[in-house]
């Protein structure tokens, strides 16, 4: 018989979209028994007969959802959007002559998010009041929006905001910041879930980050196919800087950024080419607690993983790499998550970001060279198993690894001697520790398949 929980479960992701397969099943009757007061075959009940927008539903929606948000959040993704799609785009529609701009942020929570919009096309666009700018923020959670509406903000809402931008676009109010009115105007809030209709035909841009961390594996083509098919031809799509596109991934042209990456719909039918550029990185300082909280969260990440939860490793990575964008550990096991579902554009981005933080991240340089190979690059392969190599002379997989890559170009004296070295590595370590954080195998195991490399060259 199926349990009050997973009924409760089974129906919100149905008519929300929200994982909650996801979430430990602990955390969430936790959370469900305080929302249904203990009685989830009572709350079950209720669900089934209202809409998402009535006060149960929104209850349950508040309880499960993260609504993390701020000003200018990742100030380098803005300044990216600025020169590489708002700035061709208006140069474009004026030389069309039409002054027009759609735009939707979809999961904007409080309203941070569509605000900064607002603020950067005011600072771009000097005859603003010629254009049509239908600027849309939409959320799931009705509370938030309330607040994004009342536009009062706290001065945490601004931890990565530019003093004069503050200035210059909020008054001071009791203690709290109001957004000035030609900046609120800008705006319109709509409660929506991304299951449903999109609130703007041909967009130009839709914002949608740090949201599909939350949607249900079931639903992700969904939401992406409606994000496709509502953005107008040369469209872009930008998501959260850790997380990547799950569908149809061929696509979308995909701009490859050193600090992120924009998807765009293709102007016309066409081969979908990976663009790399380069920016400026800036690195980013963290302080002691804050290290201390992100070991933690890359641990219970790691459990994730190797629990077969990649879908909760993913929202816990990409929470951790929101606070502490610089943790080289977490992008490259986030890496790891994306090379494992084929997003092979991602999963380098993340690399290189891991490498920029710490070049001598040997698991870095080793995933790397597991994707070479698998490209068929046997040269870059050798090149990136040497790097780990050098990172951690005893690291054991690069050294079986390298084994490997001799063995196939015929060098089988330098494999034996990788694969006994890599042998004595594993002959030091516990059997049952598990062998690196980006593999399943134990030590014991490892140690198995290299015995049977090795008999194999006596053969
Ligand atoms: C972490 S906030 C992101 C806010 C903002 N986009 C940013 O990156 O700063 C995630 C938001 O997504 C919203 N959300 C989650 N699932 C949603 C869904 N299925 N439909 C609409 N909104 C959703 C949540 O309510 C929450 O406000």
């Amino acid at each position: 018989m199926i349990s009050p929980l997973d009924e409760v479960s089974a129906l919100i992701e149905q008519r929300t979209g929200l994982s909650v397969a996801t979430r430990f099943r602990n955390d969430l009757q936790h959370i469900l028994n305080e929302v249904a007061g203990n009685d989830l075959a009572g709350l079950c009940m209720a669900l089934r007969q209202s809409p998402v927008s009535s006060p149960q539903w929104q209850a349950v929606v508040q309880a499960l959802t993260i609504g993390e948000t701020y000003f200018f959040r990742d100030a380098s993704m803005f300044r990216l959007l600025r020169s590489q799609v708002l700035l061709p785009l208006i140069k474009q529609r004026r030389e069309a002559h039409s002054l027009e701009i759609n735009i939707w942020c979809a999961g904007c929570a409080t309203g941070e998010e569509p605000y900064s919009l607002a603020i950067t096309l005011l600072e771009t666009l000097p005859d603003l009041n010629r254009w049509t700018i239908r600027l849309i923020g939409t959320d799931i959670n009705a509370a938030a929006l309330e607040q994004a509406q009342a536009g009062l903000y706290r001065d945490w809402a601004f931890r990565h905001c530019p003093a004069h931008i503050r200035q210059r676009y909020f008054e001071i109010n009791q203690g709290e910041w109001r957004i000035r009115p030609e900046v609120c105007r800008m705006v319109t809030f709509q409660q929506a879930n991304l299951l449903d209709q999109p609130p703007l035909p041909n967009c130009d841009l839709i914002l949608c980050r740090n949201v599909l961390i939350y949607v249900a594996r079931g639903y992700m083509g969904q939401v992406e196919t409606s994000m496709y098919n509502v953005l107008a031809p040369g469209g872009w799509l930008i998501l959260g800087p850790s997380e990547a596109m799950r569908t149809h991934r061929e696509r979308w042209i995909t701009h490859v950024f050193n600090d992120a990456i924009f998807y765009q719909k293709s102007p016309r039918p066409q081969p979908t080419p990976v663009t790399r550029r380069h920016t400026p990185h800036a690195p980013a300082r963290a302080a002691d607690d804050a290290l201390r909280a992100a070991a933690e969260q890359y641990h219970k990440a790691l459990t994730a993983v190797h629990n077969d939860q990649p879908d909760e490793a993913e929202r816990l990575l990409v929470e951790l790499l929101s606070n502490q964008p610089d943790h080289a550990q977490a992008r490259t096991l986030l890496a790891f998550i994306f090379a494992s579902r084929q997003a092979l554009p991602e999963a380098h981005a993340h690399l290189d970001a891991a490498l920029r933080s710490n070049s001598l991240l040997s698991d870095a340089h080793y995933l790397r060279a597991t994707l070479y190979l698998e490209a068929g690059e046997d040269k870059m392969a050798e090149q990136a198993l040497r790097a780990a190599l050098y990172c951690q002379r005893d690291h054991p997989l690069a050294t079986f690894l390298i084994g490997s890559v001799y063995a196939r170009t015929g060098d089988l004296l330098r494999a034996q001697r990788a694969w006994a070295a890599a042998q004595s590595i594993a002959e030091a370590l516990k059997p049952e520790a598990r062998i690196s954080d980006l593999s399943d195998m134990t030590v014991a195991t490892f140690a198995t398949l290299v015995q049977a490399q090795l008999d194999s060259l006596q053969g």
